[in-house]
């Protein structure tokens, strides 16, 4: 084999559309992957990364994903009509999730799989355990776990596991770095 791309990688590109004029403002060395779509009133933040197949749809109220939070494959984000999804810095989001009109605070873990319902508010820290379902309107105190459907607080978890989940967002920042490269590196044709 001497072809260096033994298959064609399609479109590369993410859909980024406006919606009422409204354009996605995404910071200059954020990774939206190939496939991503993201609409409207949406900011994504420095060094955040946006994986395959995510939606994050910002047409009746606003969207915004921080600094270095990572916004794992087909996860959705999405509003209330006035009601914006506010994710802060270093939040990592797991694969198959659904966040709904909700803030997330910084260094939240959200798990695969997890569905935080609209107007919920999780504490900085805090994780949502995977396959968790966060009813409305609920408040997840800082630093704390909630599992199960519906969620129920089960208190802090171990510092090594806290710490293991605190390491992610990092390590998909820089991920995501490098997927830049790569995929800056098939759009030029090397
Ligand atoms: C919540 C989590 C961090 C584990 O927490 P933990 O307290 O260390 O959990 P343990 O494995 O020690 O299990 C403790 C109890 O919680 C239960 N439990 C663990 N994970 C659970 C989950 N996701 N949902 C429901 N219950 C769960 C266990 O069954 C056990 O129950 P028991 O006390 O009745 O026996 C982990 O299960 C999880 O969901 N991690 C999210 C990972 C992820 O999605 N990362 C993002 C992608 S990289």
């Amino acid at each position: 084999m001497t072809d260096a791309t033994p298959h064609d990688p399609g479109d590369l590109r993410p859909v980024i559309l406006p919606f009422n004029g409204v354009w996605p403002r995404i910071a200059g060395d954020a990774f939206i992957a190939p496939g991503a779509v993201i609409v409207g009133d949406v900011k994504i933040g420095a060094g955040a990364s946006v994986w395959f197949h995510v939606t994050i749809r910002g047409d009746v109220a606003p969207i915004r994903v921080g600094a270095r939070s990572n916004v794992q494959d087909g996860t959705v984000l999405h509003v209330d009509s006035g009601a914006p999804c506010e994710i802060a810095d270093d939040v990592t989001i797991g694969h198959g999730a659904i966040v709904h009109a909700s803030v997330g605070e910084a260094s939240v873990t959200i798990g695969m799989g997890a569905v935080v319902l609209s107007g919920c508010r999780i504490g900085a820290g805090a994780v949502v355990a995977a396959g968790a379902v966060v009813p409305e309107g609920t408040v997840v105190a800082p630093g704390t776990t909630v599992m199960g459907v519906p969620a129920k607080d089960r208190g802090p978890l171990a510092p090594e596991r806290k710490a293991a989940l605190d390491a992610i967002a990092a390590k998909y920042a820089a991920n995501g770095a490098a997927f830049r490269v790569t995929i800056a590196d098939l759009r030029r044709g090397t």
